[in-house]
């Protein structure tokens, strides 16, 4: 290859044989993706590229006003730029998109993420000027106590990078260690799925098996198997986690965060976020799941709406002492009660125009929204605005270091 010819800038970009470019990258965009110009002007998006480098790249797919590419050589990489540390990530692992990025460096990129969405937003005027910080993170390795894992045969496996296919693993770097030995001697065989939890303070285990657990099936001593089938008849097994002293009961298909050291520092943020909630305050848990922030914030007969059966349960459970009320709904069917303060994490879907009209009609002075999604994110604070609240301060926490995903808690005051 004619590594001069390639490197000639042609529009800040040069190119070589059909297809392939050498181009500069400007950012990342929502899904971690680098964006660059190809010389023509047209926009493409580079799989790995990381802002300010200078990579030879293939162009994988085309469309009239933007293109994907992925890399062929690194020509100048960044400063942060690293070696992946899971060998399984060379082998083609889907899982850990953002290993090739310094850990510390990985939350500053995430801010920019969403800062330069927002910035989109607050030019078409649907949302205010805001500032973006950057929190803390869970740790980089070893923080997942919850993994939904595909099989290959009857061995864990991971979705590749951008196929369909699996990839059978002996380990994950980013799973806890109770984990990591079910990745690495569980066995199950006709097993389409499973999702593999651990309650990292309690040392309890349990897998889910989809669709049943088969003859044959093996897991390491004390830990709690159960089949999706036995699940979907009604049997009931969960396992506990213990967050900062505090101790929850957690279902099988119930939600919980990322890991005990996650649920930590996002529990921190919310709390920043949120201000004193004194015993009078009226506090609703919207998307509640099993009553983390409730419990962990004190709140005193708080609300909390939560459309899952099984955290609702769970909520009931983890909150008696607290006097909740745990209300079993769609929080976009709740009749919205009165309250001072709200704290809303919704799934990756965010709030949307229902969810935002049961925010605004609690009527709270103060709104804490936990968002894992940008665009979701950009949009609700968009919609949150036009019902009269305004947006003053947004924290980025890593909550899935080594992966793009996104975590930000955003506070928001009535006008
Ligand atoms: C991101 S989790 C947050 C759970 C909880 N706040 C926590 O920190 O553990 C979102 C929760 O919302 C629930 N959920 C999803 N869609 C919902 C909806 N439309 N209405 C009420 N709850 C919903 C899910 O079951 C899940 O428990």
């Amino acid at each position: 290859m004619d590594r001069a010819a390639d490197d000639t800038p042609t529009s800040g970009a040069a190119a070589d044989r059909p297809g392939r470019l050498v181009v500069e990258v400007e950012r990342l965009v929502v899904g971690g993706v680098g964006l660059a110009h190809e010389p023509s002007g047209r926009v493409t998006m580079v799989d790995g590229a990381l802002p300010g480098e200078r990579v030879r790249v293939q162009l994988t797919s085309e469309r009239q006003r933007m293109s994907t590419s992925s890399i062929l050589e690194v020509v100048e990489p960044a400063p942060t730029r690293v070696e992946p540390r899971c060998p399984e990530v060379a082998r083609g692992c889907g899982g850990c998109d953002l290993q090739h990025v310094e850990p510390s460096a990985q939350p500053v990129l995430k801010a920019a993420i969403l800062r330069d969405a927002l910035d989109r937003s607050i030019r078409r005027g649907d949302v205010e000027e805001v500032a973006v910080a950057v929190g803390p993170s869970s740790a980089p390795w070893r923080y997942r106590s919850t993994i939904r894992c595909a099989l290959d045969g009857d061995r864990v496996a991971f979705h590749e990078r951008r196929s369909e296919g699996v990839l059978a693993v002996t380990d994950c770097l980013v799973a806890h260690d109770l984990l990591a030995e079910v990745i690495r001697d569980g066995r199950f065989p006709d097993a389409a799925e499973v999702t593999i939890r651990a309650g990292v303070r309690t040392g309890e285990r349990l897998v889910v098996v989809t669709p049943a657990v088969a003859a044959g099936t093996v897991v390491p001593d004390g830990v709690r198997l159960v089949g999706s089938d036995e699940l979907g008849r009604g049997r009931r097994a969960w396992y506990h986690e213990e967050v900062d002293g505090h101790r929850f009961r957690i279902s099988a298909l119930s939600f919980f965060q990322s890991g005990v050291g996650g649920a930590e520092v996002l529990v921190d943020a919310v709390r920043r976020a949120a201000g004193p909630v004194a015993p009078a305050d009226r506090f609703v848990d919207l998307y509640g799941g099993v009553g983390l922030f409730s419990e962990m914030l004190g709140a005193v007969e708080p609300v909390l709406v939560e459309r899952s059966a099984s955290s609702a349960a769970d909520a009931r459970v983890n909150l008696a002492d607290a006097g909740a009320r745990v209300v079993r709904s769609a929080v976009e069917r709740w009749r919205p009660s009165r309250a001072d303060v709200v704290v809303a994490d919704p799934a990756r879907a965010g709030l949307g125009r229902d969810g935002v009209r049961a925010v605004a009609g609690t009527g709270a002075r103060r709104v804490v929204l936990v968002s894992c999604d940008v665009a979701s994110l950009v949009r609700d604070l968009g919609l949150l605005t036009a019902a009269g609240y305004k947006a003053n301060g947004i924290e980025v926490v890593d909550l899935f270091p080594n992966t793009h995903h996104v975590e930000a808690v955003t506070v928001l005051d009535r006008r």
